[in-house]
């Protein structure tokens, strides 16, 4: 059986008179993609932000590892290795790939030169930056040194990706990577998904994409009601299944543990 990384249980989010998520769990299991799929309002984007520390919930536990954590902030989260693509990019679209991948985590020149003056170590980080696109096999960004502005959805998409995989030590998660993006580009980041799992970081998708879902899922985590239904294998059930259940519509089966 696979280790859990990341696990929650419980987590209960209000804001005023909604109940966002009402008393949700939540496993990642070591080297799988875990796709969290709902309807709108079901609580997704809630639960994920108490994963990544973007909110802080009002009652439940979020461990690490098995060791309970209290996220405070995003930073907080990033400290601990999770890294988190939102929605809406926090880009710099003037400046270049590599600054990009370093926005907020620049590295400084060695010496008085990066303590004293703040000089960045822009040849250092340009290096990194092409290993780690290497590295993740990303080919269709021609130039690191191309301003963000410059791209396609798609590859500032992957820019998000890229700078993810390179700083989440322990948890990658995705909210809604391929909504805004054409055929051939959801395809590459799903590929870069799947990259990222196999270089041993486990990968949480939240998606309504269900045939990107059923393609590179390990397991979906079904949310309903501000609640996991249930999770399910891809290959154990039919897609209208899958959303039968979602919608209420099928009674939940029992929750599997493992990716196969
Ligand atoms: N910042 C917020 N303030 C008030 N209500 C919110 C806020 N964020 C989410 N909600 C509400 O919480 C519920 C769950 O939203 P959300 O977590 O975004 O669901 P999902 O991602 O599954 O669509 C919805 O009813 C939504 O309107
Ligand atoms: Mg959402």
């Amino acid at each position: 059986m696979n280790d859990i990384v990341l696990e929650a249980r419980g987590i209960v989010k209000r804001y005023g008179h909604v109940t966002a998520v009402a008393g949700a769990d939540f496993d990642l299991r070591a080297g799988e993609i875990l796709a969290v799929i709902g309807d709108n309002g079901a609580g997704k984007s809630s639960l994920i932000k108490v994963l990544s520390g973007d909110v802080v919930p009002d009652a439940g536990e979020v461990l690490l590892d098995g060791k309970q954590v209290h996220f405070k902030s995003p930073h907080d989260a990033q400290l601990a290795g999770i890294e988190t693509v939102y929605q809406d990019l926090a880009m710099a679209p003037a400046l270049d790939i590599a600054t990009n991948l370093f926005l907020g985590r620049e590295l400084r020149r060695k010496g008085p030169l990066g303590s004293v003056l703040r000089m960045l170590d822009v040849k250092e980080m340009r290096a990194q930056s092409r290993k780690q696109m290497d590295a993740l096999g990303i080919t269709t960004l021609q130039s690191i040194t191309q301003p963000v502005d410059s791209l396609s959805g798609g590859q500032r998409q992957t820019v998000a990706v890229a700078r993810a995989a390179a700083f989440g030590r322990r948890v990658v998660i995705m909210d809604e990577p391929t909504a805004a993006l054409g055929v051939r580009e959801s395809k590459g980041v799903l590929d870069l998904i799947r990259r990222i799992r196999d270089t041993g970081i486990p990968v949480v998708l939240i998606s309504h994409d269900m045939p990107a879902v059923f393609e590179v899922a390990d397991r979906i985590h079904i949310h309903r009601l501000g609640r996991r239904a249930t999770v399910v294998r891809p290959g154990d059930h039919e897609m209208n299944e899958v959303v039968g259940i979602m919608t209420g519509a099928l009674p939940p089966p029992a929750m599997v543990a493992e990716a196969s």
